[in-house]
C-alpha cells in the first residue's frame, strides 16, 4: 500500500493536486476540457476542412512506410496471469471531454472491477486502445489534456509527474491510430505512445510502430492493423504481419483482430468500407495468401490459424454482430467504441447484412452474413435520445445558436419593412442564397454518405424552413411586441419595471434593440428547426452522426475486459455505464472533487453525488476451439485497394 498523502505538505512540484481550480491544475498538472462542441461554428468549419484536407492530402501525410525503420518487438503476453489466465481490455474513441474520458479510465484503473451479478472482474494486465485517442484534432497539447492527464490522474504515478522508474508490474498500453490521430500524419500519436517515455500515468507504452501483433496464452494472438482511414495497407505493415506468422504462429492458432472502423457493418452504406479488413484476411492471413507470399520470400509452410474475434472502435457504442461464413465458422464482430466521445445512436445499425457488400463481390470473392446480436443503447433509447436533440442542441450549443440568430436577424432586417409586396432586392436574394448554401454544406458537406437526391431535396426543405421563420417573423415580430406592451401595461409591475419593457418592446424606437431581441428568439427557434431537420434527415440516413454530435452526450459509455483461460477460452465481459455525471452543469468543479486520504497511487479525483456504476451489457464466450478460417486471397479486392492507395 502507498503511503497516505499528507494534504499539508506543500512542495514545490506536488505529486497530485490538492485543488480543484483549473488554473492550479493548468500549472501542474493538465487542463480538463469540455467535450468538443460539433456544432461550434469555428469547429464546424473546421471539421469540413479537416474531412477535405484528410480525403484530399492523406497519402501525402502517410508516414507508414518509413516506420519501417523501427524495429519493433514481439509483445509476449502468453505467459502472464499464472493459473488464473490473462485479463486484458480495449478501448476506443477515449480523449474528449474530461467527465466521460476520465469516468471510463477510472473504472478500467481500479484493481478489480464490480459488475453485478459477477465476480470481480481484475484490471487487465495491457489495455489496447483502439483508435481515436484525442478530438477533435491531434496536438501534443491536445493529447495532453484530453487523454494524457485524464488517464494519468485515473492510474498515477506515486510521485510527481515522470519523476518515478517504471516498475515492471506496471500494466502495458497498445495504441491503434483512428482518423482523427490520423489528421497530423501521426505525428503527435507517435510522440505520446512510440517515444522513449512514452505512459500514461502507470500504463507504460512500448511500441514503435502504429500496428502492432500481442501473443496471447491459450493460442491466441492478437492482430492490430493500421488501416489510414481505408487507404491501403503498406508493404512494410504487411511484410511484419507475414513475417511474424512465418515465424511464430502455429498451425491452430486463434486469431484477435482489431482494426480502425467497424467495416462489417460501414459496409452496409460505404462499398469499399470492409475493403482493408478483407485484404488483409485475404492475402495475409488466409493460407492461399500466405502461400503467396512465401512463394517470393524463401519458402515455408501456410499455417492454418481462424479470426473468431474483431474489435474495433469508431462508432461511439457498443454493438455485436456474429458472422457465418459459407463453411459454418463463426465470427463476433463487435464495435466498442465508448471510451470517451459523445454517443453515436445504435437504432439505425442494420440488423443484418453480408460482407463484403453484394455489389462489390467478384466471383471468386468470399462473403459471410453477419446478424445483430447486441446494441448498447438499445434501440428504443436510441431512439429517445435522437428525439432529444430537439432540447439538447439548443441548450448545448451557445455559439451556434448565436450564428442561427445573427443569420435571422440579418434576415429579418432584409425583409423588414417589404413585409407587405416581399419584394426580392439583391440583400434579401444574397442572404436566402447564404441560408441555402449552409443548409447545403449541413447536409452534404458533413455527411458520411453522399446520396444526392436525398441531400438536395433535404437542404430544400431545411433552408425553406428557416427562411419561413425570417418571412414569420416580419409579419407577426411587431403584432406580438404590440401585445406583450398591452400585456405590460396591464400589469402590477413596478412603474420602473414598466417602463424598462415598454422601452424594450416599443416598436417606433430604434430597431437594433428589436434585432438584438428578436435574434434571441429567431436563434433559438431556429437551432429547434435546425434539431427537427437533423431528426428527419437521420431517419434517411442523412446527418446521423451530426444528430449525436449536436447533443453531446457523455453517458452510456463501454469498454470490454477480455480474458483467457488456462483452456484457451476466451471471456469478452462488455461493461456498460449509463451515466457518468450528475444532473446540472457539466463543469468540471460541480462534477468532481478532490479524493482526501487516498494512496498516492490512486486515482485523483471522485465524482460528487452517486458513485459510478458500471454494468455487464453482454458476456460472450469464445471456445477454443472456435473461429472463422480466412478464405483465400481476393485478387480483384487487391487491385482496387492498390488504386485507391
Ligand atoms: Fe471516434
Amino acid at each position: 500500500m502507498d503511503t497516505v498523502l499528507d494534504v499539508d505538505d506543500r512542495d514545490e512540484r506536488p505529486s497530485r493536486p490538492r485543488r480543484l481550480r483549473k488554473r492550479y491544475l493548468a500549472r501542474y498538472f493538465f487542463r480538463p476540457q469540455r467535450p468538443v462542441s460539433w456544432l461550434n461554428p469555428l469547429q464546424l468549419a473546421g471539421t469540413g476542412v479537416q474531412v477535405f484536407l484528410a480525403e484530399r492530402l492523406g497519402a501525402y501525410l502517410d508516414k507508414r512506410e518509413l516506420q519501417g525503420l523501427f524495429p519493433q518487438p514481439l509483445f509476449d503476453h502468453s505467459s502472464a496471469g499464472g493459473g488464473g489466465g490473462l485479463w486484458f481490455d480495449f478501448v476506443a474513441d477515449t480523449g474528449d471531454g474530461f467527465n466521460a474520458t476520465y469516468a471510463v479510465a477510472r473504472l478500467m484503473a481500479r484493481e478489480s472491477l464490480p459488475v453485478k451479478g459477477n465476480p470481480l472482474l481484475p484490471r487487465g494486465e495491457f489495455i489496447v486502445m483502439g483508435g481515436d485517442q484525442v478530438y477533435p484534432t491531434p496536438s501534443s497539447v491536445a493529447y495532453e489534456n484530453r487523454l494524457r492527464g485524464p488517464w494519468r490522474a485515473a492510474l498515477p504515478e506515486p510521485g510527481p509527474v515522470g519523476s518515478t522508474e517504471p516498475d515492471p508490474s506496471w500494466p502495458r498500453l497498445y495504441a491503434l491510430p483512428g482518423n482523427h490521430d490520423w489528421y497530423d500524419g501521426l505525428t503527435a500519436f507517435f510522440r505520446v505512445f512510440a517515444g522513449a517515455e512514452s505512459r500514461l500515468g502507470r500504463w507504460i507504452s512500448g511500441q514503435q510502430r502504429s500496428y502492432f501483433a500481442i501473443r496471447l496464452p491459450g493460442d491466441w494472438w492478437l492482430f492490430a492493423i493500421d488501416a489510414q482511414r481505408g487507404a491501403h495497407l503498406d508493404d512494410p505493415q504487411l511484410t511484419y504481419f507475414h513475417t511474424l506468422i512465418r515465424e511464430h504462429v502455429a498451425d491452430g492458432d486463434k486469431i484477435i483482430m482489431c482494426v480502425p472502423e467497424p467495416g462489417w457493418v460501414q459496409s452496409k452504406t460505404s462499398d469499399d468500407a470492409y475493403d482493408s479488413i478483407d485484404y488483409f484476411l485475404g492475402r495475409v492471413v488466409s493460407e492461399g495468401g500466405q502461400r503467396v507470399w512465401l512463394a517470393r520470400n524463401g519458402g515455408g509452410e501456410p499455417k492454418s490459424v481462424t479470426v473468431p474475434l474483431m474489435i474495433s472502435g469508431d462508432w461511439h457504442h457498443y454493438s455485436r454482430y456474429e458472422s457465418v461464413d459459407r463453411e459454418g465458422g463463426t465470427r463476433q464482430l463487435i464495435t466498442a467504441g465508448g471510451g470517451g466521445a459523445y454517443l453515436y445512436g445504435t437504432h439505425r445499425l442494420p440488423l443484418s447484412g453480408t460482407v463484403p457488400p453484394q455489389m462489390m463481390q467478384q466471383p471468386k470473392t468470399p462473403s459471410a452474413t453477419y446478424r445483430l446480436k447486441k446494441r448498447f443503447p438499445g434501440f428504443l433509447t436510441s431512439v429517445w435520445l435522437g428525439i432529444g436533440a430537439l432540447w439538447r442542441v439548443p441548450l448545448r450549443n451557445g455559439a451556434f445558436v448565436a450564428l442561427l440568430g445573427v443569420l435571422q436577424a440579418t434576415l429579418f432586417y432584409a425583409l423588414v419593412g417589404r413585409s407587405v409586396s416581399f419584394t426580392v432586392t439583391p440583400s434579401v436574394l444574397l442572404i436566402v442564397l447564404a441560408f441555402v448554401g449552409l443548409c447545403g454544406f449541413f447536409s452534404a458537406g458533413l455527411s458520411a454518405e453522399k446520396r444526392w437526391i436525398r441531400i438536395l431535396l433535404l437542404t430544400a426543405i431545411h433552408a425553406a424552413a428557416q427562411i419561413s421563420i425570417g418571412v414569420f417573423g416580419v409579419r407577426y415580430w411587431f403584432d406580438l411586441l404590440n401585445q406583450g406592451l398591452d400585456r405590460v401595461r396591464a400589469s402590477t409591475l413596478a412603474p420602473w419595471a414598466q417602463d424598462a419593457l415598454v422601452w424594450l418592446l416599443t416598436p417606433s424606437r430604434d430597431l437594433a434593440p428589436h434585432l438584438l431581441l428578436y435574434a434571441v428568439v429567431a436563434g433559438i427557434v431556429s437551432a429547434v428547426v435546425v434539431a427537427v431537420y437533423l431528426f428527419v434527415a437521420s431517419l434517411v440516413n442523412v446527418n446521423f452522426n451530426e444528430l449525436f454530435a449536436g447533443q453531446r452526450i457523455e453517458g452510456y459509455k463501454n469498454f470490454l475486459r477480455l480474458h483467457i483461460d488456462k483452456a484457451g477460452t476466451l471471456t469478452v465481459y462488455a461493461i456498460g455505464l449509463r451515466r457518468v455525471r450528475r444532473l446540472g452543469p457539466g463543469w468540471f468543479r460541480w462534477q468532481w472533487r478532490i479524493r482526501r486520504k487516498a494512496g498516492l497511487a490512486d486515482g485523483w479525483f471522485e465524482p460528487r453525488g452517486r458513485a459510478h456504476r458500471p454494468h455487464l451489457i453482454e458476456k460472450v464466450v469464445i471456445p477454443a476451439t472456435a473461429g472463422a478460417k480466412p478464405t483465400d486471397g481476393t485478387p480483384e479486392v487487391g487491385a482496387a485497394i492498390a488504386r485507391a492507395g
